[in-house]
């Protein structure tokens, strides 16, 4: 018998995995026999099993001290202040040290797009995608400041190849082509609700992306930190593909960093009400944190201030800058993984393609935000709603492209 076969019989022993070798003499041809065997021998079965005992554990705040966290309202600053953070982060970008990241390793799946999220045409005039109208505010930043900030884009190995022949068709946006790098983010697999690794259409590990925690390894991995430090880049700002206004090119987010000596700054925004689907943040233990809106209790969510604004009420709007020690320091840890329990097509033990049409697997995502509990302390920066958050989530309604095209349209009508 195959050596390698053996090896693998005997590891999924083990591990009680061996519901994987079902298809495998269904596989078609030695060379995907082959693959599918190493791709077992790259799965870290005790994560595996840590993760799956994980998906027992109720999240719970009650060993914790959370408390609001302080912030800074920019339409409030003083002039002097506002100048003052203005002109240190515009001496930081025009000297280059500024560098910008796109997650963009998203499904989309609740949009119902079919390609990468980027690449949605927004429905405006000129038919601009989601990536044109993000490039739109670097070519912006690069006639004020003169400089070419180097833009990072992540992506997936599902949509890697797409998002990549994308930006190649469109000639880069006429942003310079040296200055945009892709790379990938991590995977992990799906597991049943007996914590057993699912085979995907094709009799492959079921696998899916593992969040935007997982960026900071990708980054290391993949070269981005020596990339970044090789450019002399300080700061880098880090942002969701899905919201038309985010403001990627901040100097005075970077001037507050600067100024309080932080390795950290975050965006909010006023929260809309309890229910709006967005993390905040807070203080957990004295850390800086953000609550995701799937694990904050209604209580906590609808708890208020004696003068009525909801006590806990900056929302995170996933705008965060970092300074490149963080990245360096945080590209080095384990962040927790947070479980979602969805529909995932899969492979049964008889060689059919199953589609449930309720939740049937555990997925596993790091949140990027976790991280900032490793720092000690973070600059948070209200803005306006109306300026900096159009997010594009859903296919109708709310955070929809209808809805974000508005606000798009508005604040550039507002500031030509
Ligand atoms: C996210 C934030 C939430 C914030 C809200 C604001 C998370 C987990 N939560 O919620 O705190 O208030 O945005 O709009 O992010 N992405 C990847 N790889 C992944 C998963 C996501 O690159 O594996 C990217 C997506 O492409 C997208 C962004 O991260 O750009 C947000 O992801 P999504 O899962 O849609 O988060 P939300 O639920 O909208």
């Amino acid at each position: 018998m195959d050596e390698k076969l053996k090896q693998v019989e005997q590891i999924l022993k083990k591990y009680g995995q061996e519901q994987l070798l079902d298809g495998y003499n269904r596989l078609p041809g030695e060379k995907e026999k082959q693959d599918f065997l190493n791709s077992i021998l790259t799965v870290d079965f005790n994560q595996i099993e840590k993760l799956f005992a994980s998906c027992k554990e109720s999240k719970d705040f009650s060993n914790s001290k959370i408390e609001p966290i302080d912030y800074v309202d920019k339409s409030k600053l003083s002039k002097e202040d506002y100048e003052k953070y203005e002109k240190i982060g515009s001496k930081k970008i025009k000297e280059g040290k500024l560098a910008v990241v796109t997650m963009a390793g998203g499904q989309g799946t609740r949009l119902g797009h079919t390609g990468p999220k980027g690449t949605y045409d927004l429905g405006l005039d000129t038919h601009k995608s989601i990536f044109e109208i993000l490039c739109d505010t670097l070519k912006e930043a690069r006639e004020k400041y003169k400089v070419d900030i180097p833009w990072y884009i992540m992506t997936s190995d599902e949509n890697n190849a797409e998002t990549e022949d994308f930006f190649k068709k469109n000639n880069y946006f006429g942003y310079p082509e040296k200055c945009i790098t892709f790379f990938k983010q991590g995977k992990l697999p799906m597991l049943s609700t007996e914590g057993k690794i699912l085979l995907n259409e094709k009799g492959e590990i079921k696998e899916a992306a593992d969040g935007h925690g997982g960026i900071f390894q990708s980054m290391l991995k993949d070269g981005v930190i020596y990339d970044m430090k090789a450019r002399g880049i300080e700061w880098v700002f880090i942002g969701g593909v899905d919201n038309v206004l985010v403001k990627m090119v901040d100097s005075v987010l970077i001037g507050l960093a600067e100024e309080k000596h932080v390795l950290a700054a975050g965006k909010s925004i006023v929260k809309a009400g309890p229910k709006e689907k967005v993390g905040v943040f807070c203080k957990k233990n004295g850390k800086p944190s953000v609550i995701e809106y799937s694990e904050i209790s209604e209580e906590m969510a609808a708890e208020t201030t004696a003068d009525g604004e909801l006590k806990y009420g900056e929302s995170h709007i996933l705008c965060n800058l970092f300074n490149i020690k963080a990245i360096e320091k945080i590209s080095k840890m384990e962040l927790p993984y947070h479980v979602a329990f969805k529909k995932a097509k899969y492979l049964d033990k008889d060689g059919n393609v199953v589609s449930p049409t309720e939740p049937n697997a555990y997925k596993f995502e790091a949140f990027l935000f976790d991280a900032f509990e490793s720092l000690d302390d973070m600059a948070i920066l209200r803005v306006k709603r109306e300026d900096e958050f159009a997010p594009v989530k859903n296919a109708e309604g709310v955070d929809s492209p209808e809805t974000a095209r508005k606000l798009y349209i508005d604040f550039h009508n507002k500031n030509k």
